[in-house]
């Protein structure tokens, strides 16, 4: 199929694209370079268009907007939309996403981005929150069940775009039988919140007794979420701190206010919660899609994986883990350090955060059956680490 590759309003290039292997096969024409998807610049050679990084790297970029190989329980997901392979989802619905305004507009179509954008243009989210969150679920009926922003979501949670009074909403499950994510998803935004950390705002909700977190779409149509990990990719790696002295640098240069102590805030979040997912695909920054102005760093998102999550034992206190700072996992107690002045952190601000986190698991408990002695377990955790803080503000000078 000839198509345009589009951001927004704006044409990108114009390429052959085999829906059937989720290939680019051939590059006709480049529009302009500077709308492309921020991570496929680093491969453009002018004058050479066809040159095989760039095309490949088009194809891994497109192919890469589809649900990944390790969203939980895939297999089920895949059986219940009928399909194959997440990449069949690609065309269903331009390849439209709510995180970015890139789509793929067929040639010879008139078809515009108001028309069919999902910010603006409602989707039918039911049956793929069924298949994508129910236990039980029938397989999907309706054509239109397939043309949701639901085609282009990243991560390993099951997870669904739905519509709420007009707002989009990302409702996600836990991982497995894991019940505590989304937890950990409220209890980040609570800290972020006494802290004043701008962050992304988790609730919890309820789908079918399933407890998940719903928290509203940080994108407008006029701004896409470019990630650390596209942002790296163009820079040396270092593995070591330069890594990230090295992103500090590149969005100041890009006149982002604050810059460092943003970031600082979502070490000092990972460090209170233990949170061991901070992959650079985790934050990032916003970019205004028609001016192409960095605009702000992205507000804290994605904490789920946080209070030892994974090593829950029910005799012992296991205090395991380490957190990640840009290509190194450490220990969380290592990577505190970057921060610059830590003096700034009132700590007082969380008191009586613990007695509140114990009170909303318990609130939950009839859903997720979450023993007391877990419940308990955590608050100390959470306690230990507010504790950690502040001994550590202290040793400061
Ligand atoms: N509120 C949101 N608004 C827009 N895009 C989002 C939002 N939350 C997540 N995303 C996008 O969806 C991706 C997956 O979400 P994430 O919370 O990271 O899920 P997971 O826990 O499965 O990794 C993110 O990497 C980001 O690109
Ligand atoms: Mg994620």
């Amino acid at each position: 199929m000839k198509c345009i590759l589009m951001n927004k309003n704006r044409e990108v290039l114009v390429a052959e694209y085999d829906a059937a292997t989720s290939v680019f096969t051939r590059i006709y024409e480049i529009k302009d370079i500077n709308y492309a998807p921020y991570i496929l610049k680093s491969f453009y050679i002018e004058n050479n268009i066809n040159d095989t990084p760039f095309r490949t790297n088009l194809s891994e970029w497109f192919k890469g907007r589809g649900i990944p190989s390790w969203r939980d329980k895939l297999d089920l997901l895949l059986h219940r939309l009928n399909i194959t392979a997440p990449y069949e989802l690609l065309d269903k619905a331009f390849g439209l996403s709510l995180s970015d305004q890139y789509w793929l507009k067929p040639y010879d179509s008139n078809i515009s981005y108001d028309d069919i954008n999902f910010f603006d243009n409602d989707f039918d989210y039911s049956e793929f929150m069924e298949a994508s969150l129910s236990i039980n679920s029938k397989s999907i009926t309706k054509e239109s069940s397939l043309k949701t922003p639901n085609n282009t979501t990243d991560g390993m949670l099951k997870k669904a775009w739905i519509i709420d009074n007009g707002t989009r909403y990302l409702l996600k499950g836990g991982y497995k039988n894991e019940i505590l994510q989304p937890f950990n998803e409220v209890l980040a935004s609570e800290i972020c919140k006494r802290l004043e950390f701008n962050h992304v705002e988790y609730t919890i909700d309820t789908y079918k007794d399933i407890v998940v977190s719903k928290c509203p779409c940080f994108i407008t149509k006029d701004t896409e979420l470019i990630t650390c990990y596209q942002i790296k990719n163009e820079m040396k790696r270092h593995d070591n701190l330069e890594d990230y002295e090295e992103y500090i640098k590149k969005l100041e240069d890009h006149n982002i206010e604050n810059v460092r102590e943003k970031v600082e805030n979502m070490f000092i979040l990972d460090y209170l919660i233990m949170n061991e997912d901070r992959h650079l695909n985790n934050f990032g920054i916003i970019r205004d899609v028609n001016t192409l102005k960095w605009l702000d760093v992205a507000p804290i998102f994605d904490n789920g994986q946080s209070l030892n999550i994974e090593y829950y034992d029910e005799e012992e206190l296991h205090i395991s883990g380490s957190g990640r700072l840009f290509y190194e996992v450490k220990p969380f107690d290592e990577i505190i350090k970057i921060v610059k002045n830590i003096k700034r952190i009132d700590v007082s601000k969380l008191d009586g955060i613990v007695e509140w986190f114990d009170d909303l698991l318990h609130k939950y408990q009839d859903l997720t059956k979450m023993s007391d002695r877990r419940i308990e377990k955590l608050c100390i955790l959470l306690n230990r680490q507010i504790n950690k803080l502040k001994e550590f503000i202290l040793s400061e000078n």
